[in-house]
């Protein structure tokens, strides 16, 4: 396989489908750790911060959790994401929702929309 271009996030296929990566970009001037989840083709993507207290979603990099019920949890106190609008739907910030980043897949790869 080709070197992933710099501006890439990540390529597609190092993405399980339905599974998540992390990322590193700058998103509005700041450097930022991002989720990002795999749905067949598509790619959505999140702020790795958690609205709860702030803390990072992954209990390493890259390595999140994911429930029984296909809900995002949080490594930190186990707060519960939905994958479709990033909001919480159990768990200490119940009803607040990850700040998502538009991405786009084109070439095989997951590249920053815009
Ligand atoms: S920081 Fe995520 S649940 Fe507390």
């Amino acid at each position: 396989m080709e070197p992933r271009p710099d501006a890439a996030l990540i390529a597609l296929e190092a993405i399980a489908d339905g599974g998540f990566a992390e990322s590193e970009a700058v998103v509005e001037g700041d450097a930022e750790s991002l989720i990002l989840h795999r749905d067949g083709d598509a790619v959505r993507a999140w702020l790795n911060v958690c609205p709860h207290a702030g803390r990072r979603l992954d209990w390493a990099p890259g390595q999140f959790l994911k429930s029984r019920e296909g809900l995002l949890v949080c490594a930190a106190h186990g707060a519960s994401f939905e994958l479709v609008q990033g909001e919480c739907v159990a768990g200490p910030c119940r009803g607040e929702a990850l700040r998502s980043v538009p991405v786009e897949v084109r070439d095989g790869y997951v590249w920053l929309a815009g």
